[in-house]
């Protein structure tokens, strides 16, 4: 057990899905694991360890924003030995050729601060995905026919975001979307020699405005559980 993951040693897979959201968590481990069992409960941060055509995978919660992802992946990789972390979440569409539903597959990601800023101190690192894992997810989203761009997205700390000046040069730069936990997942795991990957369904755009019913997230975010599940294990 951990402070914060009250999962025996064992309990969690070396491969472990990480949703934001504790519910979609569950309902991911129910959707796609076979015989997935209920492992970590605390703070009601659900974790669920069951298999994936044969495979031992995890599906763990991290909560929203860098903080609260950085000690749910330092303890999953620290103690429970995770190898390969994979980010599944939403995020905000920042670019006109991105629609509402496509999943982007995040290269890198680029932030202001994040929780590793304080060890890095001048160093602008560039926190950037596991090329195996970017690829078999590339892949599999073109098996699947899903759209799907890959490139870099922005790991923002704050959902409600007032500098539109910054929105700008994101745009004028190529950043795809913006959501608020891959920069940190990505630096963690170069830092501990593990794998990390972010897939991200677009569930609002930041140009037009428009946002995914929520009736309608479940099926959307059915495709990049499956790529996030092909790019661990193809
Ligand atoms: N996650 C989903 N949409 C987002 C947005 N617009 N900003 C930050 N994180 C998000």
């Amino acid at each position: 057990m951990t402070v914060h993951i009250g999962a025996e040693v064992g309990q969690i897979a070396e491969t472990v899905l990480m949703p934001g959201d504790p519910y979609r968590a569950r309902w991911a481990a129910e959707t796609f694991l076979e015989g997935a069992e209920l492992v970590n409960e605390v703070r009601g941060m659900l974790g669920y360890t069951g298999t994936w055509r044969g495979h031992r995978v995890t599906i763990q919660g991290s909560g929203m924003g860098m903080p609260s992802l950085s000690i749910y992946a330092n303890e999953l990789i620290t103690t429970y030995g995770a190898q390969t972390l994979v980010r599944i979440g939403s995020c905000g569409g920042m670019q006109p050729h991105v629609g509402i539903r496509d999943v982007i597959i995040a290269m890198t990601a680029s932030t202001i601060t994040s929780p590793s800023s304080g060890i890095m101190r001048e160093l602008n690192y560039a926190p950037c995905a596991d090329w195996g894992l970017l690829k078999a997810a590339v892949a599999a989203a073109e098996a699947k026919g899903t759209t799907t761009h890959v490139g870099g997205i922005y790991s923002s700390d704050v959902f409600y975001a007032e500098r539109p000046d910054l929105d700008e040069q994101m745009v004028r730069h190529g950043i795809l979307g913006v959501e608020m936990e891959a920069a940190e997942l990505y630096t963690l795991a170069a830092r501990h020699g593990r794998r990390a990957l972010a897939v991200l369904t677009v569930s609002d755009h930041l140009q037009t405005g428009e946002a995914l019913p929520s009736d309608e997230r479940e099926r959307s975010f059915g495709d990049m559980v499956e790529i996030a599940l092909h790019a661990a294990f193809d």
